[in-house]
């Protein structure tokens, strides 16, 4: 299958999981038609930096911070929401910074993630069986019959959405917001009195104190655009492929195609079928890929859509994006990473901690308890380690808003506070001092890690 020709809209000969089923194929067409002739939203260049970004953390040189909401919704697009989510980010990107003592990568999980797979076509309320909800690229919310039939017109509404989310987070990451003489300042509101401010406010200080060592030796963030920028990139997972088509654009540079949707994409652990449509549709764009591998995926499986998805071996080409779940982890991981290395091969391995940890409370709510997502990634941590492997970076659903969807945490939400503020089009996601706690336990693994590690040369020069 690998070696068949490979053109943007091969796909469409493959078998196709989690595809919405469009009544009107003229409207469907048509909105594919015009996405197709509208400006990309990310250049080849700049997935190509994305990828030497991920290609050294593979070699454990940096580490992958990648996390936003599970879906974004048209209902909740402000510049409110973005700011806050952006700076909880460049908080937690700080923390995981100072301790690591080297370049995180930053990605979010926005500007295009839309499109959900669902376990089940069909959702079921007191005996009505509707469509199930696939996110706001495809249908609406809403328990009614004409809020769920798949709307094509949503696709152009996403890309609007999309151009407008980047559009503003690249003037944060580039226009002075993310200046690290702002770091005091990335303080919330609710964030300020919690348990959480003052160790950050620590950090601050330290970066604070840094940044003021550094201008009087004449190095200051007016010469040195590093020190008041950012880069910042997008991904999403690759599920509506007619959309991700009609996104698909000939680099003239390269001479490769790219998906112009997002800097990342990945493929579902629920469409990642060897000779699948949606694994069939990655292999072919030169952009990075994740793979999110669950506890169904074998290292047999796994050897060959590494070998379908990354044939020349290109450092940051594929992210391993593991989500086995606390109680699985430890019997899952170990096996695959010592078959990855069998190989030879150096990827970049990520934990998920988020999608093998959903529950469902006795009042019906979908929660993820923070003791089982730290749970998690100090395992991964640990089974890395124990492999000799370089724990290469984290993806987290999470939010700068203030929600109580995932229970625990320094104000321990409790299962009765889910009510409280359970937004999520989707997914629970971590509120943004769960986030930070979250930031701060990774640190301290990430500082460990380094401490463990055998210095290098370049460093020990410095
Ligand atoms: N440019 C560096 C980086 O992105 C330093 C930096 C600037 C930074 N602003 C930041 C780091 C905000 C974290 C958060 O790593
Ligand atoms: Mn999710």
């Amino acid at each position: 299958m690998a070696t068949t020709r490979w053109t943007p809209d091969s796909w469409r000969t493959k078998p196709i999981e989690q595809a919405p089923v469009y009544r009107d194929q003229a409207a469907l067409a048509d909105a594919e038609r015009r996405l197709a002739g509208y400006p990309p939203l990310v250049f080849a260049g700049e997935a190509r930096k994305l990828k030497r970004a991920l290609g050294s953390a593979a070699a454990g040189e940096a580490f992958l911070l990648q996390g936003g909401d599970c879906a974004e919704s048209f209902g909740e697009h402000s510049a409110d929401n973005i700011r806050d989510f952006f700076r909880v980010f460049l908080q937690m990107a700080v923390v995981m910074t100072f301790a690591a003592g080297s370049p995180i990568v930053k990605v979010g999980r926005v500007a295009g993630q839309f499109a959900k797979p669902r376990s089940s076509n069909l959702e079921t309320v007191d005996g009505v069986s509707l469509p199930a909800y696939r996110g706001d690229i495809v249908n609406d919310i809403a328990f009614d019959a004409e809020a769920r039939e798949p709307d094509p017109r949503r696709q152009l509404e996403a890309y609007r959405q999309s151009a407008a989310t980047l559009n503003l987070l690249r003037a944060f990451a580039t226009g002075g917001y993310a200046n690290l003489e702002n770091a005091h300042r990335w303080m919330l509101g609710f964030v300020k009195d919690s348990p959480q401010s003052e160790r950050y406010q620590l950090v601050a200080d330290r970066i604070s104190e840094t940044l003021g060592f550094m201008r009087a030796i004449g190095l200051d963030a007016e010469s040195h655009p590093e020190l008041r920028a950012t880069d910042f990139y997008t991904s999403h997972e690759a599920l509506l492929l007619g959309y991700e088509q009609a996104l698909t654009r000939l680099d003239s540079t390269s001479g490769d195609y790219y998906a112009t949707s997002g800097h990342m994409i990945w493929i579902g652990d629920r469409t990642r079928q060897l000779g699948g449509a949606h694994v069939d549709y990655c292999r072919g764009v030169k952009n990075p890929i994740g793979l999110k591998c669950g506890p169904s995926i074998t290292a047999d499986d796994l050897l060959r859509l590494i070998e379908i998805l990354d044939p020349e071996q290109e450092p940051g080409r594929l992210t391993l994006i593991c989500r086995f779940g606390a109680d699985k982890v430890e019997a899952a991981l170990p096996t695959l990473l010592r078959a990855v290395k069998r190989e030879g091969r150096q990827l970049l391995w990520v934990t998920d901690p988020m999608h093998g940890n959903t529950i469902k409370t006795s009042t019906g709510y979908k929660t993820r308890p923070t003791d089982r997502i730290g749970a998690e990634v100090r395992a991964f941590f640990a089974m890395t380690a124990a492999e000799g492997v370089h724990a290469g970076g984290v993806h987290l659903e999470m939010t700068g808003q203030n929600v109580t969807e995932c229970t625990g945490g320094a104000r321990a939400i409790s299962e009765q506070d889910l009510r409280n503020r359970y937004n999520t089009y989707c997914d629970p996601r971590l509120n943004a001092e769960q986030s930070i706690e979250l930031a701060f336990t990774i640190a301290e693994l990430l500082k460990a890690q380094r401490l463990a590690q055998p210095e290098r040369p370049a460093r020990a020069a410095e």
